[in-house]
């Protein structure tokens, strides 16, 4: 398990899908906000590869969050789109409405830049999150993300267009270590 200050990522179990399902996935609103693709219902036994998790995808890299003080699962973080001759992915995090608002998704991203520069050697990290999603683009910022563009009217979400914000992060002005 990768730690934090406050959080720990690890594979995802099969007891985390339910919990994940009902809190995130279920839910219209944080679905589409936090999902390019369209949300629609899923049946209970959909092996949904965003709540399984392929851990066979070498370009995919889904955890579950974990709240270090309690073992409890938080939520779901995600590296995604490795690409290991430009040495850059993206990263993605979702926790469960309780969770929210307590530092944890700082920690998330912060445990995400120590895997993305540190264990797998990345020059280059980015978000895309939408521009009125401020936790999230505060949580990138005090980590050293820079805002570096923005894609208007880039998202479809819930009867309007709404833009999103691209941040990037070097390794060599990340202060993780
Ligand atoms: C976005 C998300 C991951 C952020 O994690 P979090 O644990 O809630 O955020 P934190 O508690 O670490 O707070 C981060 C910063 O945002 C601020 N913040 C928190 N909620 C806020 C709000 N509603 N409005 C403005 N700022 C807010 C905090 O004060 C903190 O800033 P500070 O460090 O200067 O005090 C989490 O809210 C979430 O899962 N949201 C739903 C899914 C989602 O949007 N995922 C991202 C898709 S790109």
């Amino acid at each position: 398990m990768l730690k934090g200050d406050l959080v720990g990522l690890r594979a995802r179990h099969e007891a985390d899908i339910p919990v994940l399902r009902t809190e995130l996935y279920d839910d219209v609103v944080t679905g589409s906000r936090a999902d390019s693709r369209p949300w629609r219902p899923l049946r209970p036994d959909t092996k949904d590869p965003r709540l399984v998790g392929d851990d066979t995808d070498p370009g995919h890299v889904p955890f579950s969050v974990v709240e270090l003080a309690g073992d409890t699962l938080i939520g779901t973080a995600t590296m995604w789109g490795i690409d290991t001759h430009h040495r850059s992915a993206h990263i993605g995090l979702g926790l469960l409405p309780s969770a929210r608002g307590k530092g944890y998704g700082t920690d998330v991203v912060a445990v995400l830049c120590h895997y993305g520069f540190v264990v797998r050697g990345l020059h280059r990290l980015q978000i895309e999150t939408l521009a009125d999603n401020f936790p999230m683009l505060r949580a990138a910022e005090r980590n050293g993300f820079v805002r570096e563009g923005v894609l208007r009217s880039s998202s479809w979400v819930m009867g309007e267009f709404l833009d999103e914000v691209l941040l990037g992060l070097l390794a060599e002005d990340w202060q993780g270590n």
